[in-house]
């Protein structure tokens, strides 16, 4: 327990030390979203804990821009049964959801959080329970530490369903498992606080919440290569809502359309067969007869092509063995390495050798001699690609091969 009081200061220290920095300006752009609270209001919580609690949430919550087209609030109690002290939109400011929380009245029982993070799920997900489609999703988890039931899986689902997870610990709590439960990285989303500490981050948690809640962090792309990225969005649709019309269209080249319908239950799509070095507009459009979700869009450059083996060069041919080189010479940061495949050209089997990276030449040995091979040297790509150039080589004529020559086989020299 010492290293959690230790902690605990350290946090609030940190915190301290951000909030006497410049203070922010206000957000990019107007901020739209759900932020559900769910805060401990079983027996384990002291009377006392809990009016400190619903203080430093009135405070958190009224300055936010709160109201239609902007952020909604709604608070579930976690206690024996989840049960919700007022829904997503219910309140249009910033001050009477202030007045809201300052009302709540604790509900006592046992502390089933995990029955509460379900139902919070549904109520975030769920447009007749007032939550906004295609909206970032906040939750902000008040906790004591404790739960009668298993917290992770429930969380996880939240988490995949791209809802960002604050947690308050104001009691004690494993780290390892709060910090597992927060969204990463924890030293963001998880705060340690003794209750009558929570005024140290209001400020912190509230420009958290507003980032949290930028629209233009929804659409976005990973795993970029030079032919490939992979597209994710939160969930806008369900699969009975309606689909996705997916539209790529290379920046330079308005003209050249490539289209894609997904189910609306999907939240990603990997567009590959691109150009290198291009940059590529990228637009989400939901389509509902229920629901209207606006398009989203997204620019997205592909990364400089992967320039493979451009020349080869056969030396040192002797009867049984050739030198291959190659160039341009790749290094581990580019390529996990070369294979150079070489078999006779006439046909036969074909031989494989493998060459690390930052090398550029290998000696092929064990060759017929007065034969001509073909031989492919290919990089082998961090990102999965694979680059290959091939050249002729030939042996040259061995003892036997001298004793009785074949008629071209001079033609055949190196
Ligand atoms: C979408 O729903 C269908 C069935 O309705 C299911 O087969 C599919 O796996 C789901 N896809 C995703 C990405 O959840
Ligand atoms: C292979 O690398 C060596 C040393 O860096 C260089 O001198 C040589 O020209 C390269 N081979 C080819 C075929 O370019």
């Amino acid at each position: 327990m010492l290293a959690w009081t230790a902690l605990g200061l350290a946090l609030s220290l940190r915190v301290a030390l951000a909030q006497s920095g410049a203070e922010r300006g206000p957000p990019a752009s107007s901020p739209q979203g759900d932020l559900l609270f769910l805060v401990d209001s079983s027996a384990s919580v002291s009377h006392y804990e809990f009016s400190r609690v619903r203080e430093f949430l009135g405070q958190l919550v009224a300055p936010l821009p709160l109201g239609p087209r902007a952020l909604h609030a709604s608070l579930v109690h976690v206690g024996s049964q989840p049960d919700t002290e007022f829904s997503f939109g219910q309140y249009n400011s910033g001050a009477s959801v202030q007045d809201a929380i300052r009302a709540a009245t604790q509900r006592m029982g046992d502390t089933n959080t995990g029955l509460a993070l379900a139902y919070a799920k549904e109520q975030l997900f769920d447009t007749a329970a007032g939550s906004q489609p295609g909206v970032p999703k906040v939750l902000v988890w008040v906790t004591d530490g404790g739960s009668s039931d298993p917290v992770g899986p429930p969380m996880q689902e939240l988490k995949d369903l791209g809802v960002t997870v604050f947690i308050i610990s104001t009691g004690r709590g494993n780290l390892l498992e709060l910090s597992a439960a927060a969204s990463a990285p924890p030293e963001k989303h998880l705060h340690f606080v003794d209750v009558d500490d929570l005024h140290i981050i209001t400020q912190e948690l509230r420009d958290s919440i507003l980032d949290a809640m930028q629209p233009q962090q929804q659409l976005r792309a990973s795993e970029v290569t030079s032919s490939s990225f992979r597209l994710a969005w939160l969930p806008l649709l369900t699969a009975k809502s309606g689909y996705y019309l997916l539209e790529l269209v290379p920046s330079a080249e308005p003209g050249v359309v490539r289209r894609q319908q997904v189910p609306g239950n999907a939240t990603g799509w990997v567009w590959a067969g691109l150009e290198p070095d291009t940059d590529y507009d990228v637009a989400l459009v939901p389509e509902s007869n229920e629901l209207f979700v606006g398009p989203q869009h997204l620019r997205v450059r592909t990364l400089p092509e992967e320039a493979g083996p451009e020349r080869i060069v056969i030396s040192h041919a002797r009867p049984r063995s050739v030198r291959v080189s190659w160039a341009p010479t790749l290094g581990p940061a580019a390529v996990l390495g070369y294979h150079v495949l070489y078999g006779p050209l006439q046909g036969g089997t074909a031989q494989r050798v493998e060459v690390p990276a930052g090398q550029n030449s290998t000696t092929l040995q064990g060759l017929t001699p007065g034969t001509v091979y073909l031989v492919t040297v290919t990089a082998a790509f961090r990102l999965g690609q694979e680059r290959a150039l091939s050249a002729k080589a030939c042996t040259l004529p061995g003892e036997r091969s001298r004793a009785l020559p074949l008629p071209d086989t001079r033609a055949r020299g190196p």
